[in-house]
């Protein structure tokens, strides 16, 4: 029921475009690709078709989606007023992986922001998803998608995994470039603030803006005690069915105690599967040991990182020990969903 097709980004089908942008327009569903990650679209203004994308993701309906754009302009349809950073910001980064949350005015309906007066709006950087949402002219709210509770998606199989038979249309342009959601930053109180972290830190942020920026404390919490502002953060996400717990500390110590914690494991009849790098791949005995990326290209590990979070389901594993990954400048992004997939489980050696 699902159809499927394939879209080169660099020649695009006009005909499969024009197809599934006419498919929005009338309601329905169409999965796209991002540089972030796969999204799941339908018209942002109409609120039957938020309500469609709620229930095929199996999604609670107080969680609200990005709406996307395509220009500029399509910011000051939607907002009720554009701050003076957020035009800073999309002169900066947009079309990129960037989503600002702005106050709403009524052309959107509140099912597309799950109850709010703001709204979440992000241009991203990818020929397919820009030019879906032109053909559709529509504004195409799209949160993640995968089923809710599952990683997010980084290729069009992963798509298919979770909503075949519950949406009209997968637009496949092939694995995305960076593979962890958009960086969210608040606009609507007085500082700046981050409350989802991503591919553009915060660092970045508050050099365009010339402005310190804030980081949600709730994002950073191991406990529940704080609560995060944005609300789709406060849900457990990405979880793999085995029990994953992370081990931080120098490099040879965490050989040794993942070694150490795997062997008890496999004595006690588990399988085991251990996350690692190219530096220290062949350093572990596990049953599977899962190569991420290397830690000379902290891109690569980002971009493989739901990717092995979904493999490890598949290969049915008891136990997974990964490594923990504090690099240099997308560290906290790619920590803030691992440490979700763990449960906020880790040993420091
Ligand atoms: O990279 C991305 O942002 C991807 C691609 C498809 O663009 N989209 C994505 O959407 O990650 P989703 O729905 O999986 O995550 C959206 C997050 C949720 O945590 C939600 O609670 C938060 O954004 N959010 C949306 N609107 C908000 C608002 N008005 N205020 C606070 N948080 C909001
Ligand atoms: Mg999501």
């Amino acid at each position: 029921k699902t159809e499927l097709a394939k879209i080169d980004p660099l020649h695009m089908d006009e005909k499969a475009m024009e197809h599934a942008g006419r498919l929005i327009a009338e309601g329905e569903l169409v999965a796209f690709p991002t540089e972030t990650v796969y999204g799941l679209g339908g018209d942002a203004l109409h609120p039957e078709a938020a309500k469609k994308i709620y229930a095929a993701k199996g999604r609670p309906s107080d969680n609200p989606l990005i709406v996307h754009i395509a220009e500029f302009s399509d910011l000051e349809r939607i907002a009720k007023e554009v701050p003076e950073q957020a035009r800073k910001l999309a002169d900066a980064f947009w079309p990129g992986p960037l989503t600002m949350i702005v106050w709403k005015n009524d052309s959107v309906p509140y099912a597309t922001t799950g109850g709010m007066d703001t709204v979440a709006v992000r241009m991203p950087n990818h020929p397919v998803a820009l030019e879906l949402i032109r053909k559709s002219g529509c504004l195409i709210a799209a949160p993640s998608a995968n089923t809710s509770g599952r990683p997010s998606p980084t290729e069009a199989a992963h798509v298919a995994e979770d909503l075949e038979g519950k949406i009209a249309m997968i637009l496949d342009g092939g694995p995305v470039k960076i593979g962890i959601e958009s960086t969210i930053v608040d606009l609507t109180e007085k500082t700046p603030m981050i409350l989802r972290p991503g591919y553009i830190t915060p660092q970045m942020l508050s050099e365009v803006l010339g402005e310190p920026v804030e980081i949600d404390p709730g994002i950073i919490a191991a406990d529940d005690t704080r609560k995060p502002k944005a609300p789709g953060m406060k849900y457990k996400h990405y979880a793999p069915k085995a029990d994953l717990v992370l081990v931080d500390g120098a490099k040879d110590a965490v050989i040794a105690k993942i070694n150490e914690l795997a062997g008890e494991k496999k004595k006690a009849g588990k399988k085991v599967a251990v996350i690692a790098t190219e530096e220290t791949r062949n350093a572990y005995q596990a049953d599977v040991i899962l190569c991420i990326g290397s830690r000379m290209d902290e891109d690569s590990i980002a971009q493989h990182l739901y990717k092995i979070l979904r493999d490890c389901d598949e290969l049915e594993v008891d136990a997974i020990y990964s490594e923990s990954f504090v690099t240099p400048r997308i560290g906290q992004a790619i920590m803030n969903r691992l440490l979700k997939a763990a449960g906020h489980q880790v040993i420091h050696v």
